[in-house]
């Protein structure tokens, strides 16, 4: 029986446990380059403060474990929620800390098997995201989502204020494979 929650072809997405929680882990959350565009870069990450994180998140509200199906080997984590039950809606996060498997696609396989998740078997109407990163603006953008706002000077980077960019995408607008996630498959 798979030990993961949701599977794709290269990726697995399984609960992110305490025993996460450790010194690879801590890097991650410390790592200026992983942080740039993150509200915690000014300050350090520690053990409790990882913990009580975990155990602040909500019943609305699910973290999860990326993975690399063929090593299962954790690579970063994903994050929904808190869901608004009523308007049908959840705020999609993803963090890759494992800074060697960037630019391979895994984010996208990842939000991807997180909006089936939200739209077909949650039932919800609307999912978002909103960030300074680029490389996650390209990677929904790829997966159909629209760019519907612009929060002007929303994040002090390091060179400067920069505009957080509101991605949004529909349940009547999700299609199971994108051209983009194909090409990736290959
Ligand atoms: C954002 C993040 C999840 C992307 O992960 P990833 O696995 O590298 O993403 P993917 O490979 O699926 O897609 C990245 C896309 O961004 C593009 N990209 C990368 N850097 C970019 C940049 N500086 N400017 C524009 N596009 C960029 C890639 O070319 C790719 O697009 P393409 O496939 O159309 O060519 C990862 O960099 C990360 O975890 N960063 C730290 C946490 C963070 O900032 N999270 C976002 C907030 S929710």
């Amino acid at each position: 029986m798979s030990t993961y929650f949701l599977t794709g072809a290269r990726i697995g997405i399984r609960p992110f446990e305490s025993s996460d929680i450790g010194p690879r882990y801590l890097a991650w959350l410390n790592d200026p380059d992983v942080n740039r565009y993150s509200g915690r870069r000014f300050r350090p990450s520690s053990l409790l403060a990882a913990e009580r994180y975990l155990a602040s998140i909500g019943n609305d509200a699910e973290i999860l474990a990326v993975c690399l199906l063929d090593s299962g080997t954790h690579i970063g984590n994903i994050k929904y929620g808190p869901i608004d039950w009523f308007n049908g809606c959840a705020e999609v996060e993803i963090l890759l800390g494992d800074k060697s498997q960037w630019g391979k696609g895994y984010a996208r396989e990842a939000i991807q098997l997180i909006t089936r998740h939200l739209f077909i078997t949650l039932g919800l109407h609307r999912i978002e995201g909103k960030t300074a990163n680029p490389a996650f603006a390209a990677a929904v953008k790829g997966l159909g989502w629209s760019l519907e706002g612009v929060l002007r000077d929303r994040f002090r980077g390091e060179d400067g204020y920069l505009d957080y960019q509101l991605y949004s995408l529909l349940a009547n607008e999700f299609k199971e494979s994108r051209p983009s996630e194909r090409k990736r498959r290959k």
